[in-house]
């Protein structure tokens, strides 16, 4: 391992002998002489201290990253636009999501055993592809949102009928304005004898949401889930939208996504379900997410068929994690076992680092007001 001296790091640093010999001693490093030598850990430590990455170049510093987005995209294929369903509590999410998902065991194979997945594609008539996110509610749309994952395309405002806007109604509204991601309104329940869309769309206007009727260009569409009633209409307006925004990625690079969800199975061990957002995963790729890694040996789609490759916009289900990823963290290729083993293990060392100095400042705050 490599090592620096005291004074070397601080002239590195940029910082005086004595306050960072001061600054050593507060994070509980014994000796501050100048010509101490700190092992890489402990300089990585002090770094982040002085907020700068790791100066100590070791492997300490190896992380993956996500790939700069080019300038020009048009020239890369279009993926199908990924869709997350929000509303208040009963306005029919979950069961506008059965319906869209039955819809596509019966076109496709009919009798088929759909798997619950965090997240399912549907082949439209036309071919096309819309991929919707499973597992929402606001809290883990906030979740991964807060962890930069930037996940859904468009959003899905369910409103029922009956019940009009509520306060989880303009949460959503709030969620998708604030993300950037237009929406697609489905007033819901229409089946019922006391449904009054006019009221909803009405309402909506005075929730910032313009409808086309009143000239704005949020498209809005009546359906019952229930009775499967306006779904098609509801999936053409969804590839109406995701056109004009033509979402498209690269298929050729090493694949990058987001864990959506992720359990321990009986039989399986750690199961995560990935959605793969740029380029092509592979069987037998090398995979990190969060601190957990993974050789893809076995991955499935939403209908349980075992896949060699999955493009930008499916759902995958892989096993094999070594530890259990968290939804919304970040899937990126390695290139080798080697470099997502050292990739996980710089993570652990950097938040057990993070734990540490919370510790420490803990300790002083502490002090602080024993005074
Ligand atoms: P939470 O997950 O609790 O937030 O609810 P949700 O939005 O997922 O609603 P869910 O799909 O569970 O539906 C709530 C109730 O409304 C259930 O009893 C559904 O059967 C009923 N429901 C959903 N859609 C329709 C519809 O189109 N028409 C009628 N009449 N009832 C519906
Ligand atoms: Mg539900």
């Amino acid at each position: 391992p490599e090592a620096i001296s005291v004074s070397n790091l601080a002239k590195l640093i940029g910082e005086r002998l004595a306050p960072f010999e001061q600054k050593l001693r507060v994070l509980g490093i014994e000796y501050t002489t100048h010509d101490h030598l700190l092992n890489a850990e402990e300089a990585s430590l002090i770094a982040m201290e002085y907020d700068l990455s790791p100066v100590v170049n070791s492997e300490a510093a190896i992380d993956l990253y996500s790939k700069p987005i080019p300038n020009d995209m048009s020239k890369y294929p279009l993926r199908p636009p990924i869709v997350t369903i929000m509303g208040h509590v009963d306005h029919g999410k979950t069961t506008l999501l059965d319906s869209l998902r039955k819809s596509t065991v019966a076109a496709g194979e009919a009798g088929g055993i759909t798997q619950h997945i965090g997240a399912f594609s549907v082949t439209l008539p036309s071919k096309k592809t819309i991929t919707f996110l499973d597992t929402p509610g606001h809290a883990a749309f906030s979740a991964m949102r807060a962890r930069g994952a930037h996940v859904t395309d468009i959003v899905v405002l369910v409103v029922a009928a009956d019940d009009g806007i509520m306060p989880q109604t303009i949460e959503a509204i709030k969620h998708a304005k604030d993300a950037g991601v237009p929406m697609v309104v489905a007033i819901n329940k229409i089946d019922r004898h006391d449904a009054n869309a006019s009221k909803v769309r009405e309402s909506l206007l005075a929730h910032g949401v313009e409808l086309e009727e009143y000239n704005g260009d949020t498209q809005s569409v009546e359906i019952s889930a229930l009775k499967s009633q306006g779904l098609d209409v509801l999936e053409e307006s969804i590839i109406t939208l995701a056109e004009l925004s033509e979402y498209r990625a690269e298929v050729d690079i090493e694949a990058e996504g987001n864990i959506i969800e992720s359990q321990v199975e009986r039989g399986k061990g750690n199961v995560a379900t990935i959605l793969v957002k740029r380029g092509t995963l592979k069987q037998g790729d090398n995979i990190v997410a969060g601190t957990s890694w993974c050789k893809v040996r076995l991955m499935t789609n939403d209908k349980g068929e075992s896949l060699k490759e999955a493009l930008p916009g499916t759902p995958v289900k892989v096993m094999g994690w070594k530890n259990l990823p968290k939804a919304g963290d970040e899937v990126l290729q390695a290139k080798d076992e080697e470099l997502a083993k050292i990739v996980v293990n710089n993570r652990l060392l950097k938040e057990e680092r993070e734990r540490q100095i919370k510790d420490l400042e803990v300790i002083n705050e502490k002090r602080r007001q024993r005074k």
